[in-house]
């Protein structure tokens, strides 16, 4: 759907509750940045995801949102970012190594794979490669038990006895039991490893000099292994046009082949892949992984001529923003051309939101685009991936997936550069 139709704000009720859906770029700004001190997350994200996230950054507020960003900000500048690299591109290469060449892959369980070892080994030291099933199903099952929450008829609290609420807990207790083992290793260890694990455990107080307790340190740890979720969404999209576009795998083979040609890409080599990152960018923008930012009112306040009450709910529709036909031609075509810096400089910065903004922007938005230029560019170097195309409908959990599997015929592209 093209979305210019829908108007600045849209209301509705739900279970009467008003609710306020945003697709004008001027209030957007304003809520997330000019006004931001009248927003928060909305109380349901806590209470959904409580048992999920805990207190983790995602859900967190005020002193305790701001001491734990405060706290992970240093794992996620720009230059520690880059650092990453070469582990993006060896896990990528090694993921490829599991591919019988002429077999068939699902293609979003071989990202989820992918980019649940990249945020494991780089964050906490561990690739978790051997757990990335376990792990990833205990994500998935977690999210369809909280949409079954939100959705059901009957709101009752988690530990109510209902076959959701039962399958929420399951998945946390595995999850629970993976991190724990972790945490408890390193404790014992007693050593800093210089990721973000170690600063976790080794942080204190500035004022008290207390430090974080286990359940803390789980909550981060299990927020930040979610981010995987939204970054495997990405590329499962992107493959899924690549699928639908052999003109744009062609010329995004031809820039790979030119900049790189057999040897391993690297972080260094990304200024000179403008398309590869416009064929990701457009692959979020169609497809944002995060197609809505919830906030509530914290206070009666008017934004952009509208009146939002003291707790009043409102999404900032990031998936009609990105589909508003005023700021893209051909708004539902996948085209990267939306993506050229002319493109960009001709439209406001907030109609392109995957990642929000202010002080709650994704913490990981500079590792993710890394990510996702690096195992694209290594994944079109070195394999022929032929998607099987057709249409795809999508599954709006927490992040909006590719609903069931993306099937694809992988083989190596080129003897030097091929499989591992
Ligand atoms: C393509 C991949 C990703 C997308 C599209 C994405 C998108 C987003 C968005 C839109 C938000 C803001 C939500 C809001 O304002 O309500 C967010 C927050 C967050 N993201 Fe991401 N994300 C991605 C990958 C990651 C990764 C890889 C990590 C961690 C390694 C991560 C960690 C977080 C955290 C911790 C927050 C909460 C930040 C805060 O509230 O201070 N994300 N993400």
């Amino acid at each position: 759907m093209s979305t210019s139709a829908l108007g600045p704000v849209a209301r509705f009720r739900m279970f009467r509750i008003p609710m306020h859906v945003v697709t004008d770029t001027a209030i957007a700004q304003e809520m997330l940045v000019d006004k931001k001190e009248s927003f928060k997350k909305t109380r349901e994200l806590s209470v959904y995801l409580q048992p999920l996230l805990g207190n983790g950054l995602l859900a967190a507020e005020g002193a305790i949102h701001q001491r734990h960003r405060k706290l992970l900000a240093p794992a996620f500048t720009p230059k520690r970012v880059s650092s990453y690299g070469d582990l993006m591109v060896e896990e990528t290469i090694r993921q490829l190594g599991r591919w019988t060449p002429g077999r068939r892959v699902d293609l979003v369980e071989e990202m989820t794979t992918l980019t649940l070892t990249i945020v494991g080994r780089a964050l906490f030291g561990r690739g978790m490669r051997e757990e990335a099933e376990q792990i990833a199903q205990a994500f998935t099952e977690a999210m369809r038990a909280m949409m079954k929450r939100i959705t059901g008829l009957i709101q009752a609290p988690y530990s109510f006895p209902l076959p959701a609420h039962q399958q929420m807990r399951q998945a946390v207790a595995t999850l629970d039991a993976v991190v724990q083992r972790i945490i408890t290793q390193r404790r014992a260890e007693g050593v800093d490893h210089g990721d973000v694990l170690s600063m976790l455990l080794l942080s204190r107080d500035e004022v008290d000099g207390t430090g974080l307790s286990d359940k803390e340190v789980r909550d981060e740890v299990i927020t930040l292994l979610a981010g995987h979720e939204a970054t495997a969404s990405a590329l499962s999209w992107t493959w899924y046009e690549l699928g639908r576009h052999p003109d744009v795998v062609a010329k995004l083979t031809a820039e790979v082949d030119a900049v790189i040609g057999d040897r391993a890409v690297t972080v260094a080599d990304l200024p000179r892949l403008p398309y590869t990152l416009s064929v990701v960018e457009e692959a979020m923008r169609l497809h944002p992984p995060v197609y809505a930012l919830a906030r509530e009112a914290s206070e009666d306040v008017e934004v952009g001529g509208h009146r939002f009450g003291t707790r009043s709910t409102i999404f900032i529709n990031t998936y009609g923003i990105h589909r508003r036909a005023d700021y893209y031609p051909d708004p539902l075509a996948f085209k990267p051309e939306h993506m050229t810096p002319e493109a960009k400089k001709a439209r406001p910065r907030y109609a392109y939101l995957p990642f929000g903004d202010g002080p709650r922007v994704c913490i990981g938005a500079h590792f993710a685009l890394l990510e996702l230029q690096l195992a694209l560019a290594t994944l079109v170097q070195r394999a022929s991936v032929k998607v099987d195309p057709g249409e795809r409908t999508t599954d709006p959990l927490m992040t909006l997936r590719l609903r069931g599997t993306l099937p694809a015929t992988v083989g190596p592209r080129r003897a030097s550069a091929g499989h591992a």
